[in-house]
């Protein structure tokens, strides 16, 4: 065990001394949690073997699940990809620093343990001061995974990678809130046509409208039946809880009687039950432990909302939780993707 220092950093304000003891942290081949704009990330120099592979170790992440490069200026990509496709230097000025990552070829500078084997490259530019310091003082090339036990929801405050990892890394830059609350869309430009291997803030409308025809890998609507995602990390049981959890699907009337039904019958049982309800829906639900996710017209606050409720009901050591599903035009399968996975693909239908 060592110990896990938390230290309150601010984006608009950075203290230098801070993060020049980070960087030297992950020059040494350490490893420092820090903010982004999705999801905190735990970070370690992506060039040097050893530090990428103390990343797996903390976080009990199969070693054949490839890491994010994050950089923070486009000149930097050269270095580690062999070749910048014009529908990547389109997508880097329309959205980078933000929530995209894109897949590319990789060149050999990059080793084995941070792309998991691979020959391609996932790399990405956040868009939050604190990390883009933090890149360029550790050296440029940061890998980083969200900064949580691997299956766990993500993390999107400093306090649930305090929850997930203390004991097991030195720094955890504390930058407060993320943003968004979901991980970037990954597309994967290696395809003919690019590919998004994961959904995110970023939608297929946005991209296409930047580099013309993109489409969504298949194997992430099936829910890793019989088609098997490219991300590797697409396929594992992911932004899970604890207990069971259970989507519950059909008109607004309906779903709220179903819950209703199905909460009764459980604490029946002597079951605790927790309720991911909406502003609009909140006051039907007779008994249980009921979050209110946020308005059913803000898909971004949803999202926003979505891991630290998972975790919520975590700490109330609720044993079910059944949740509403929610329409989400803008970001299309973002949001039902991790809803999906947390619940382990379990529907029910409310007819
Ligand atoms: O928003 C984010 O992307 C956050 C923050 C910290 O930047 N990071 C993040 O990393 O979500 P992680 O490791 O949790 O997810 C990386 C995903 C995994 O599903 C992985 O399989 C996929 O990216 N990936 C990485 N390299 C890949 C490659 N070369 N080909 C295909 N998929 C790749
Ligand atoms: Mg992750």
């Amino acid at each position: 065990m060592q110990t896990t220092v938390v230290t309150k950093i601010d984006e608009s304000n950075i203290d230098p001394q801070v993060i020049r003891q980070a960087g030297q942290i992950l020059r040494s081949g350490g490893l420092v949690a820090f903010p982004t704009e999705t999801v905190y990330g735990l970070g370690a120099d992506a060039l040097q073997a050893q530090a990428a592979a103390n990343i797996y170790k903390a976080k009990g992440r199969p070693s054949d699940n490839p890491l994010i490069i994050h950089i923070c200026c486009f000149e930097d990509l050269k270095k580690i990809v062999t070749h910048i496709p014009q529908a990547a230097v389109r997508l880097a000025d329309a959205f980078w620093p933000g929530p995209l990552t894109m897949i590319l070829p990789k060149s050999k500078i990059v080793p084995d343990e941070t792309t998991g084997g691979m020959d391609t490259v996932a790399v990405r530019m956040p868009a939050n001061r604190t990390a883009l310091a933090l890149i360029r003082e550790g050296g440029g090339y940061v890998a980083a995974p969200s900064a949580n036990t691997s299956g766990r929801p993500s993390p999107t405050l400093a306090e649930h990678v305090y929850e997930d990892l203390k004991g097991k890394i030195p720094l955890i830059l504390d930058g407060g809130a993320v943003g968004i609350g979901i991980e970037s869309t990954i597309v994967d430009l290696t395809e003919e046509v690019p590919l998004i291997l994961r959904p995110g803030f970023i939608s297929l409308e946005m991209l296409s409208e930047v580099i013309g025809e993109v489409r969504t890998d298949p194997g992430i609507a099936a829910g890793g039946q019989d088609c098997r995602p490219k991300a590797p990390g697409m396929k594992y049981r992911h932004y899970a809880p604890d207990a069971s959890m259970f989507l519950v699907e059909g008109p607004q009337e309906r779903v709220i009687a179903k819950i209703n039904d199905l909460t009764r019958a459980a604490v029946q049982e002597g079951k605790k039950v927790g309720i991911i309800g909406t502003e609009e829906t909140a006051r039907y639900y007779e008994q249980g432990y009921v979050i209110r996710i946020g308005s059913r017209q803000e898909e971004e606050e949803i999202a926003h909302n979505l891991y630290r409720i998972l975790r919520e009901f975590d700490q109330s050591g609720v044993d079910l939780i059944y949740s509403e599903c929610f329409e989400t035009p803008r970001m299309g399968q973002a949001i039902s993707n991790r809803m999906m996975k947390a619940a382990g693909h379990q529907v029910i239908k409310a007819e």
